[in-house]
């Protein structure tokens, strides 16, 4: 079915009177369907009590025992809470009397239905744990993401990751058992060789767990994902920011500021929405753009550092989580500090255990 956009192209949006000018000339679309911290626990009254009977000694020295052997355990919590601490904890208390659980669905279909009907969540985990972890938050899908290089692979970017080691890691994701859709990440290069080296790289990710496979990069690619949705293979898309391409355009920046690059950008995610993405990432794309985006394509797009008013956000949980050591991206605002509290534990048990101050 051959359709005209009903609203015009974004750049136009953004600079309606160079439209006038007949700069940019309106585009037919094909479209597709397609702890709380316990309080140090006080002595019993009765210590201060004078007792008269030997019964009541007794009892009383029982009850002294019984809050020995309680004392323990909430030793190391009798610390105080740094400002930072406090702050979270507040901040956890709120959350937790607002949340709201939902219905997840593992589908792509679900996924794309939930466009215009509530924000998307996804959040990204590369193991067991955290795959259960974010699960439990109530996230709507896990992305298996090749910054698994970066946050814990010890890369300085997600270039060197191999398809063996995304195999490796979705099916550690998939071994946690989540209850939302996992999607896997095609690692760089994997998808410039051939369709049969794609495609064999993409069964691979579906064998070992995931529901669908993320792919970097718009109507270069779009013909292939097309391929790949018509042998059953989910496809998410990943416009705007390519982490992958990163050595080629020399370092991490916003996209879509000016006009060329903006239709550029809305080229790449009607090709995309052509091609039969049941969703787009919009990495680092110029908030307007992605608002515009949002409103103009059928499947939903899902941002990260492009604004609040796509269809819905996905993080680097380990970024959101404050466990990553390098400087965070502008846009993540961590909900914790999970690294420094490791750090602090841990300082604290080598500390014991040098001043021989724990007991077994
Ligand atoms: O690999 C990844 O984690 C990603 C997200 C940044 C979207 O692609």
């Amino acid at each position: 079915m051959v359709e005209e956009k009903k609203s015009a192209p974004p750049s136009e949006k953004l600079q309606g009177d160079k439209k006038e000018s007949g700069n940019s000339a309106p585009k037919k679309v094909v479209r597709r369907k397609p702890g709380s911290i316990k309080s140090k626990a006080k002595r019993p009254a009765a210590k201060e009590k004078v007792t008269e009977t030997v019964t009541e000694e007794k009892k009383e020295l029982k009850a002294e025992k019984k809050v020995v052997t309680d004392v323990r355990p909430t030793k190391k919590t009798d610390r105080p809470l740094t400002e930072i601490q406090a702050k979270q904890l507040a901040r956890q208390h709120e959350r937790k009397k607002s949340f709201t659980s939902v219905e997840v669905k593992a589908t792509t279909k679900y996924i794309y239905g939930l466009k215009g009907k509530r924000p998307i969540v996804g959040l990204t985990a590369y193991d067991a744990i955290m795959s259960k972890l974010v699960s439990k938050a109530g996230v709507d899908f896990i992305l298996v993401g090749d910054s698994v290089g970066t946050t814990l692979l010890g890369y300085e970017t997600t270039i060197p990751v191999t398809i063996d080691d995304m195999v490796h890691h979705t099916a550690a994701v998939k071994r946690g058992l989540p209850g939302c859709l996992v999607v896997a990440d095609l690692p760089f290069g994997e998808a410039s060789f051939s369709f049969d080296r794609l495609l064999d790289s993409a069964r691979r990710l579906m064998q070992c767990g995931a529901d669908a496979v993320k792919i970097e990069g718009g109507k270069d690619v779009a013909d292939d994902i097309e391929k790949l949705v018509a042998t059953g293979i989910p496809v998410m898309g990943h416009i705007g920011l390519l982490p992958q391409t990163v050595k080629a355009i020399g370092g991490y920046r916003k996209f879509g500021s000016d006009r060329v690059e903006a239709d550029s950008i809305y080229t790449d995610a009607i090709c995309l929405e052509e091609a039969g993405c049941f969703a787009i990432i919009a990495e680092m794309v110029e908030g307007e753009l992605a608002a515009e985006l949002t409103k103009q394509i059928l499947p939903p797009l899902v941002g990260i550092g492009s604004g609040e008013q796509c269809d819905g956000q996905i993080l680097v949980t380990h970024d959101l989580l404050g466990l990553t050591p390098s400087p965070l991206p502008s846009f993540v605002n961590p909900c914790a500090t999970l690294g420094l509290d490791g750090l602090n534990a841990l300082q604290g048990y080598v500390q014991e255990i040098r001043s021989a101050k724990l007991k077994r």
